[in-house]
């Protein structure tokens, strides 16, 4: 606990150091409303002022803000017993009232209110420990890279706050040191020079220092340099010279290689070289392929060479990156280049236009009809003459001058549906050269085949006598093409004078029933003909004759039949095998 003789000797000892306070460089005094400015961060325990009690007050009370700071003694020496900071709370607002031995009131309450006064006891301090800034390589000179903002707690506008920036380092020295500033109040940070690219050192540190009167913070500063595409392409010669290929040169071949260099970052759009042809190559017999490790440009054939279409190609390249220039930045003669292509003339076979010519036809045309042609030219303009292989079935003839393609034999689309030959054309003279084609010939249906008895019905029987009707099931078939509606064949007996022995009903569109109407037969063998109708656009009838054999065997047989199926039987309920 202080004293009150150490307070007053404190009193005595720190007069010199506390300015301005009191009225009239007094320290003591009646109470009045009073005002003192003391210095923030001082030692604690000080006298402030004695206020003088007049009679009848004893003692004196203060109230307010003293936050627990201020004390006033019965005698009336205020005081302070902590340090003050301004930081905390500036002005302080306090009262002090006088009283008497019972406690009341007699003089006051009056205002004493105490300005702490700043000292600089705050370092300043950045918003960020680490700032991240980017710059276009290349940029201008004073081009602001971004603002770094630091605080001072300690008084505004007093030297206590006042900062001050500088950097202090910078990483790498590469080409130089200070290739940055920031401004010394307002932290602007800049470029200083323009000798920025990011091939070279694609990021600096900075430590930028800030200090006020007193104190100093640092930060980093992390300064990224971004590439633009501010390079052409350079070609390392503008003319490539003169080039000689035979027409027959085989596609895909590298005909030459050419080079362009991009000064941008390696690696990226801005300096990755696409080549392209725009005069010479209207034919698009050419391609341009980079290696994209070294942009290399390799010139191939995309298409044969032609020598009778083009024979001289005079090519210009022209060298670009896939990334658009800055603005400002052009392509200009530097980024193109030339050669001359000449092709020089091979003899060559004729050429089809097609190399599959395809014709359709029915085959019942008559012999000696023209089913088709084929045409090929010479690229030396000789004349070409047509010949067939392959021909097996020996259907057709071309004429060997116009191609044109005829049936010489009866056609059957049952044989060959789709019928294949090679066509060749060959040069007149020369060195007889010769290419191949395909011909195609479709053959479409007519119904050209009557229908017939599935297989050979022979060697069924009835046993004799027969002792109650039977029956027997058979079906029937043709060649032609079927239809989706499948086949629909109408049967009935050879001749009216069986229906009284027998009898005909269709089962479904190929299959039928023959039945005996009584079981009054003789022992031998009957042969039945039957009528097979198939319904067709030119209907085809076909008769077979079916054997129905009492006793013994029941023997079918065709009559009509343009295969080599004579009979047919059936599978019927009473015929047997013969055989069996
Ligand atoms: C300061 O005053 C407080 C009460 O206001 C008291 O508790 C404390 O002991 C005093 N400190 C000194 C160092 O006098
Ligand atoms: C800059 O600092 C970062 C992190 O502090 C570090 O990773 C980087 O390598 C430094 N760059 C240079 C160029 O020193
Ligand atoms: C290419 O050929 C042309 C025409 O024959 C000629 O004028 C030119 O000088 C040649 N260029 C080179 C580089 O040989
Ligand atoms: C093209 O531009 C480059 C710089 O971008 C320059 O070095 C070169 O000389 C120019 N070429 C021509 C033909 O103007
Ligand atoms: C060859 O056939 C096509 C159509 O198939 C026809 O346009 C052309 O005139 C024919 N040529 C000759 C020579 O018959
Ligand atoms: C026609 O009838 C026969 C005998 O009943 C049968 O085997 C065949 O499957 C039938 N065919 C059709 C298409 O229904």
């Amino acid at each position: 606990m202080t004293t009150q003789a150490q307070l007053h000797c404190l009193c005595l000892l720190t007069l010199y150091s506390i300015t301005g306070y009191g009225q009239e460089g007094k320290f003591s005094g009646p109470l009045q409303p009073m005002k003192f400015s003391i210095f923030e961060g001082q030692e604690p325990s000080q006298l402030i002022f004695q206020f003088k009690a007049n009679p009848p007050a004893v003692t004196f009370k203060l109230t307010g803000e003293t936050d627990g700071i201020f004390q006033i003694q019965p005698d009336g020496l205020l005081y302070h017993n902590k340090t003050l900071d301004r930081e905390a709370r500036a002005v302080h607002r306090l009262q002090v009232s006088a009283l008497d031995a019972q406690g009341n009131t007699v003089e006051g309450p009056v205002p004493v209110t105490i300005e702490v006064k700043d000292i600089n006891d705050n370092r300043p301090v950045f918003l960020q420990q680490h700032y991240e800034g980017s710059v276009r390589q290349n940029s201008r000179p004073g081009s602001s890279i971004g603002t770094l903002i630091a605080h001072d707690m300690d008084e505004k506008d007093t030297v206590n706050s006042v900062l001050e920036y500088r950097i202090v380092d910078q990483t790498p020295k590469v080409p130089r040191d200070g290739l940055f500033l920031v401004q010394e109040y307002s932290g602007i940070l800049q470029l200083v020079v323009q000798s920025l690219h990011k091939q070279d050192t694609p990021q600096y540190n900075l430590t930028v220092e800030v200090s006020d009167k007193d104190f100093k913070t640092l930060c980093f500063v992390q300064i990224n340099i971004i590439d633009i595409n501010d390079q052409i392409p350079i070609f390392e010669k503008s003319d490539y010279g003169n080039l000689t290929f035979p027409e027959d040169t085989a596609v895909g071949s590298v005909i030459l290689t050419i080079q362009a260099t991009d000064a941008d970052e390696p690696h990226t759009g801005s300096s990755k070289i696409l080549y392209r042809i725009t005069q010479g190559d209207s034919e698009g017999c050419l391609e341009i392929e980079t290696d994209p490790q070294t942009n290399t440009g390799y010139v191939k054939l995309k298409k044969p060479l032609d020598f009778e279409t083009v024979a001289i190609h005079n090519v210009v390249v022209q060298a670009e990156n896939p990334e658009p220039l800055v603005p400002g930045v052009q392509y200009n003669a530097s980024s193109s280049a030339t050669f001359r292509l000449t092709v020089t003339d091979v003899n060559e076979a004729p050429q089809f236009f097609q190399q599959v010519f395809e014709a359709k036809v029915s085959e019942a045309v008559a012999k000696g009809t023209k089913v088709g042609n084929v045409t090929a030219k010479d690229p030396e303009g000789l004349d070409v003459s047509y010949s067939l292989r392959g021909d097996e079935r020996g259907w057709l003839r071309i004429d060997p001058v116009t191609g044109e393609i005829f049936s010489v034999a009866p056609l059957d689309r049952e044989a060959e549906s789709l019928y294949r030959v090679q066509v060749v054309a060959t040069e007149v003279g020369g060195s007889s050269l010769s290419s191949t084609a395909q011909f195609h010939l479709t053959l479409t249906d007519v119904n050209d085949n009557p229908p017939r008895l599935v297989k050979e019905y022979t060697g069924l029987f009835f046993c004799y006598p027969l002792k109650a009707p039977g029956s027997l099931i058979f079906e029937a078939t043709d060649d032609d093409e079927l239809t989706f509606r499948g086949r629909h064949f109408t049967f009935s007996l050879g001749s009216e004078s069986l229906q009284k022995d027998w009898e005909v009903s269709k089962i479904n569109g190929t299959h039928a029933r023959l039945s005996t109407r009584h079981t009054g037969f003789e022992e031998r063998v009957y042969n039945i003909p039957i009528r097979i109708s198939d319904g067709g656009r030119l209907p085809l009838e076909g008769t077979v004759s079916l054997p129905g054999i009492i006793l013994a065997v029941v023997f079918f047989r065709m009559k009509r039949d343009k295969g080599q199926h004579n009979a047919e039987g059936a599978q019927a309920s009473e015929a047997k095998p013969l055989r069996s």
